[in-house]
Parts: C-alpha cells; sequence; structure tokens
C-alpha cells in the first residue's frame, strides 16, 4: 500500500425527510445565496423543504446552473454575491449545481484578477472561500463530500477541473427521496459515472491495498445490482439509498487513499463534452472500454481480478477472461441504456485532431497509472470508440 493522508472533513447527514436539518446545521444569522440549475427542484418538492428547513433565514436565489456548468453563468453568481453581501452558499442540485458553487465560493474571494485562472492552475492559488453545504438531488459524481469541481467555459470549449481544501461542503444532505424524480438517462449516467469512477481508481496495478480493493469490488457489484432496479422501481426507496451512498464513497477519497489512480478515461471523455455537448456519464461510457482495451497488458494482473470478483468469470484463458470482462462492462452501461459509440451519437470522428490538440494545450500529454498514455495513444483511443 502507498502512503497516504486522508481527510475528508464534509459532515454527511443521510436519509428520508433530513432537508430539515439544515436549520441545525447552518448559523441563523448567514446571508444565504441557494443555488440551483435548470428548476427540476421547483417541480420536485425538494425547494419547498429547503424553504421549510430555513424558514426566518435570509435566503436568496441565484438558479440557472447548466449540467456541465458554464463558467459564463458563474462569474454572473460571483457579481451578484459582492453587490449583495452574501456570507453563505447552500447549492442544491446535482453535480453541476454544487461544482458550480464551489467556483463561486472561491472565485468570490479569489486574490487574482482573473477568476479563469482558478482553472487553468488547478486551484493552487486559492486562499479562501465563501463556506457553503449542499442538498444532493442526483446521485453521481460524489462532488457533495469531495474538494472536486469541474467547469466548462463554452467560448474556448474548455473543460477543467480544479481541486482546493477549501471547497469541501461544510455539510451534505443525501435524501436518496430527492432522487425519485430523476429521469432514466440521469439515473444511467449516475450510475455510470460512479461505476467509472471506482473502476479508475481499481483497475490500475496491484499495491496489496485489500481494503481499498474489496471496497471498490463491493461498490462495483452494490451498482450492478441495484442500478438496474433503480430504472424499473424508480420510487424504491433502499435501492435509491444504496446507489446514493455508493456514488458518495466512490470519489470521496476512501477508496483511492493508498492506491495508483487512472484518470485517463476522465480526461479524454472531458474534451468530449467539451466539442459536443455529451452527457459526462455518456463521454466515459464511450472512451472506458477502449482505454482498457489499450492498456490491458499493464492492467492485466487487476483485469483479471475484476474478472473473477465482480464478473464470476473464471474459466478460460487470462486473455478470454479479460475480454470478457471489458465486454461485460460495455454491455453493463448498454444495458442502462448508455451508447458506448461515438457513431451512437452521430459523431464520425472528425474532431479527434482538435481534441487531441486540446489535450496538448491543457498538458495532458502523459495520463494514466504509469503516465504512459502520450497524445498518439490518446488519438487511438478515441479513433478506436468511433
Ligand atoms: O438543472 P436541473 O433542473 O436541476 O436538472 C438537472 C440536470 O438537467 C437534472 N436533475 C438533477 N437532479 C434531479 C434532476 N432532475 C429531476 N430530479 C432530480 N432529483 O439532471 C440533469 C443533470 O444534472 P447534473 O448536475 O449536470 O448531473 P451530474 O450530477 O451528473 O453532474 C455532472 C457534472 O459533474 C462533473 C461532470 O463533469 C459534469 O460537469 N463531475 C464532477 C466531479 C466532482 N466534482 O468530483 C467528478 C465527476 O467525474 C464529474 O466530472
Ligand atoms: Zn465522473
Amino acid at each position: 500500500m502507498q502512503n497516504f493522508t486522508l481527510h475528508t472533513p464534509t459532515k454527511v447527514i443521510f436519509g428520508k425527510g433530513q432537508i430539515a436539518q439544515l436549520s441545525n446545521e447552518i448559523p441563523k444569522d448567514a446571508k444565504i445565496l441557494l443555488i440551483y440549475g435548470g428548476g427540476s427542484i421547483k417541480h420536485n418538492g425538494v425547494l419547498s423543504q429547503v424553504h421549510a428547513a430555513l424558514e426566518g433565514y435570509s435566503v436568496e436565489l441565484f438558479g440557472g446552473i447548466e449540467p456541465n456548468p458554464a463558467y459564463e453563468t458563474l462569474i454572473k453568481a460571483v457579481e451578484y454575491i459582492h453587490q449583495n453581501k452574501i456570507d453563505y452558499l447552500l447549492a442544491v442540485g446535482g453535480g453541476s449545481v454544487i461544482d458550480g458553487t464551489k467556483f463561486i465560493a472561491a472565485a468570490a474571494k479569489y486574490p487574482g484578477a482573473d477568476p479563469w485562472e482558478i482553472m487553468t492552475s488547478g486551484g493552487a492559488h486559492i486562499t479562501s472561500a465563501i463556506p457553503f453545504s449542499c442538498v444532493l438531488t442526483l446521485p453521481a459524481t460524489g462532488s457533495e463530500t469531495n474538494n472536486i469541481s469541474v467547469i466548462s467555459r463554452r467560448e474556448t470549449d474548455d473543460k477543467l477541473h480544479f481541486a482546493s481544501p477549501f471547497v469541501y461542503p461544510q455539510v451534505a444532505i443525501l435524501d436518496p427521496a430527492a432522487a425519485f424524480s430523476l429521469p432514466p438517462r440521469q439515473v444511467a449516467n449516475g450510475i455510470v459515472d460512479a461505476f467509472v469512477h471506482t473502476l479508475e481508481q481499481y483497475l490500475t496495478y496491484p499495491v496489496n491495498a485489500k481494503v481499498q480493493d474489496r471496497y471498490a469490488e463491493g461498490l462495483l457489484m452494490t451498482l450492478l445490482e441495484e442500478g438496474p432496479k433503480a430504472l424499473e422501481e424508480p420510487e424504491n426507496y433502499d435501492v435509491r439509498a444504496n446507489i446514493m451512498w455508493s456514488a458518495t464513497q466512490a470519489l470521496n477519497g476512501v477508496l483511492g487513499a493508498g492506491v495508483p489512480q487512472d484518470w485517463a478515461t476522465h480526461m479524454l471523455a472531458h474534451q468530449l463534452t467539451a466539442f459536443h455537448g455529451l452527457d459526462h456519464a455518456q463521454t466515459l461510457a464511450i472512451i472506458l472500454p477502449q482505454l482498457l482495451q489499450e492498456k490491458r497488458d499493464v492492467k492485466h494482473d487487476k483485469l483479471l481480478q475484476y474478472a473473477e470478483r465482480v464478473w464470476n468469470l473464471t474459466e478460460g484463458s487470462e486473455d478470454e477472461r479479460i475480454d470478457k470482462a471489458i465486454y461485460a462492462t460495455r454491455q453493463f452501461f448498454e444495458s442502462l441504456g448508455i451508447k458506448t459509440h461515438l457513431s451512437d451519437y452521430q459523431l464520425d470522428g472528425s474532431s479527434i485532431p482538435a481534441m487531441v490538440n486540446k489535450l496538448e494545450q491543457q498538458g495532458l500529454v502523459s495520463l494514466g497509472e504509469h503516465q504512459d498514455i502520450t497524445l498518439d495513444i490518446s488519438k487511438r483511443i478515441y479513433e478506436a470508440s468511433i
């Protein structure tokens, strides 16, 4: 096992009816800006639960955070905060709203002249942020308890991430019932995102980290079991609860502590969203199977372990078992309704040179757990994904 430092300071309040707890967590004299997305929280009762919990508080609203949140929109929230002396943020929504709130929280206190620099420097120069909490409505990204934020700038086709110790949510309210209203596409997106987060911290090379390995396998098997049920029985609370907790655990730091990590699928996939607007999980489902094929030699031992322990594949040669595990992974994504080839989204690969250029511009030239995914290999992975 590798050395690690783990710090996961977000307080999690999990369960039915727990939005009501907000008033025990947010200071009574806070001047709150409630940040939300396109309006789903107005239709599913989540906003009214938040309002009820925060009766007597000063709460102003800032809506319109898009999926794959746009820098251009977030900057308007920063201006609003400066003009209205807001001192607490509450994100109510999915990963995009929470990520957007992290950026807003940091940008409002940023010492530099240009807040976009937060993204180009990966968050390195952040010295403080407005405190914030979140109410999660879409289990997927893990943003609710981590310190990562992914922001898109539409005018330059950039989708970048930053991380900072100043942007952990103080409190995350996780009520699985808030996810009942999700459309099937977003349910599937969430399952695939959490599945791929787990794989990117598991399918690397063995370091004898038994706890992390078995923890990853447990999350993967839970998502395999419960994912299809969430589509069949949208209001099954237990199913939603297991998925919500899996998705949070998949990217809150515990799984990746002390093990090598491979975020190449995410980095290649982000370009597909930036250039073509595909959903985050769709892009992962396209890239991951081809990346595993491309790197099957260096990932050989963990792929075999994955085949045996997650997919119960014990017959045939090692190569056959690895083939079957990669195929089963692709089929799982497809079974949830998420297509796994660029051509399924009417893309013919003509943007590959531009996406490879973007990877180069962003310094993403040696990716993967061995830093051996060069631009040439990224190009091959894109081409194989058509
Ligand atoms: O905007 P509203 O109206 O709320 O609708 C949203 C949105 O259209 C809808 N939705 C959310 N909860 C709902 C609901 N609809 C009905 N009922 C509910 N309960 O779902 C749509 C998608 O929401 P979004 O927040 O964009 O999805 P997700 O949570 O998948 O977040 C994706 C973003 O997170 C980033 C992605 O790159 C992408 O930008 N990621 C963030 C990470 C992190 N911070 O650690 C890691 C991830 O790998 C990922 O990159
Ligand atoms: Zn992801």
